[in-house]
C-alpha cells in the first residue's frame, strides 16, 4: 500500500514524546497503517518535536501565548490539521484541555492517553495518586476524548501490578512500556473503522 493512501493522524505532545515515538515505530513498520501526518506541540522546547524531525515527519510549535484566547489557539490548530487532511487526532502527553467547540468538531475522531485505569485518578498526577493510594493495581487507558478531562468512552485498557518498592520512576517505566503497545494498537482499530461507538460503550469488530 503507498505510504501516502494511510490514513493520516496528527500527534499533539508537550514533552518527551515517548508515545510519539512509538506510534512512528509502528507506522515506519507497518504495525500500524497510518501515515503521522503532522506533530503539534505547544511548547518549543518539547523532545517530542525532535523526534518528529528526526522521523522526517511535519511538526509545528503552534504557540498559545500568541493567540489571544483558546479559541484562537484552536483555530490554529484545526487549520493546521485540514491543511494535513487529518482523519484522528492522537493526544499524547497534550497538557492543554481541548474546548468542548474543538472535541465536537472532530466528535469521535481524537483519542487520549492516560496512565491509570479511567475512572481511577484522572488528571496529571496519575502516577504519583496510584502510589500514593496504596493500589496494587494501575494501568493504562486509551479512551475517545469527550468533553470532560479523562472521561470519553473507553477503547483499550490494560493493567500494570504495583510491586512493592516501586517508585514513582519504576512503575512509569512499565506503564510507559504498556502504552507504547497498546496506543498504536488503539489508533489502528480507530483508523480501520473497527470501533463502534454508543454512549459510553465502545464496540471492537
Ligand atoms: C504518558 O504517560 C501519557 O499517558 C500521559 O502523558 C505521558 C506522555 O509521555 N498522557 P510521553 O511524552 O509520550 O513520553
Amino acid at each position: 500500500m503507498a505510504r501516502e493512501s494511510r490514513p493520516a493522524v496528527a500527534v499533539f505532545c508537550s514533552g518527551e514524546g515517548t508515545n510519539l515515538q512509538a506510534i512512528l515505530n509502528a507506522a515506519r513498520s507497518g504495525r500500524l497503517r497510518a501515515r503521522v501526518a503532522i506533530v503539534v506541540s505547544d511548547r518549543a522546547d518539547a523532545k517530542a518535536l525532535r523526534r518528529a524531525r528526526r522521523a522526517g515527519v511535519p511538526s509545528c510549535y503552534v504557540d498559545p501565548k500568541r493567540y489571544p484566547t483558546r479559541g484562537r489557539y484552536e483555530d490554529a490548530l484545526i487549520r493546521l490539521l485540514r491543511q494535513h487532511r487529518v482523519q484522528l487526532v492522537c493526544l499524547a502527553g497534550f497538557m492543554r484541555i481541548l474546548s468542548p467547540v474543538f472535541v465536537r468538531r472532530f466528535r469521535h475522531r481524537i483519542l487520549n492517553i492516560h496512565p491509570a485505569l479511567l475512572p481511577a485518578f484522572p488528571g496529571a498526577h496519575a502516577v504519583r495518586e496510584a502510589l500514593a493510594w496504596g493500589a496494587k493495581v494501575t494501568g493504562v487507558t486509551v479512551h475517545v476524548v469527550d468533553e470532560d478531562v479523562d472521561h470519553g468512552p473507553i477503547v483499550l485498557q490494560e493493567a500494570v501490578v504495583i510491586r512493592r518498592g516501586d517508585t514513582a520512576v519504576s512503575l512509569l517505566s512499565r506503564i510507559h512500556r504498556v502504552e507504547h503497545r497498546l496506543y498504536p494498537q488503539a489508533i489502528g482499530l480507530l483508523v480501520a473503522g473497527r470501533v463502534r461507538i454508543n454512549g459510553r460503550r465502545v464496540l471492537i469488530r
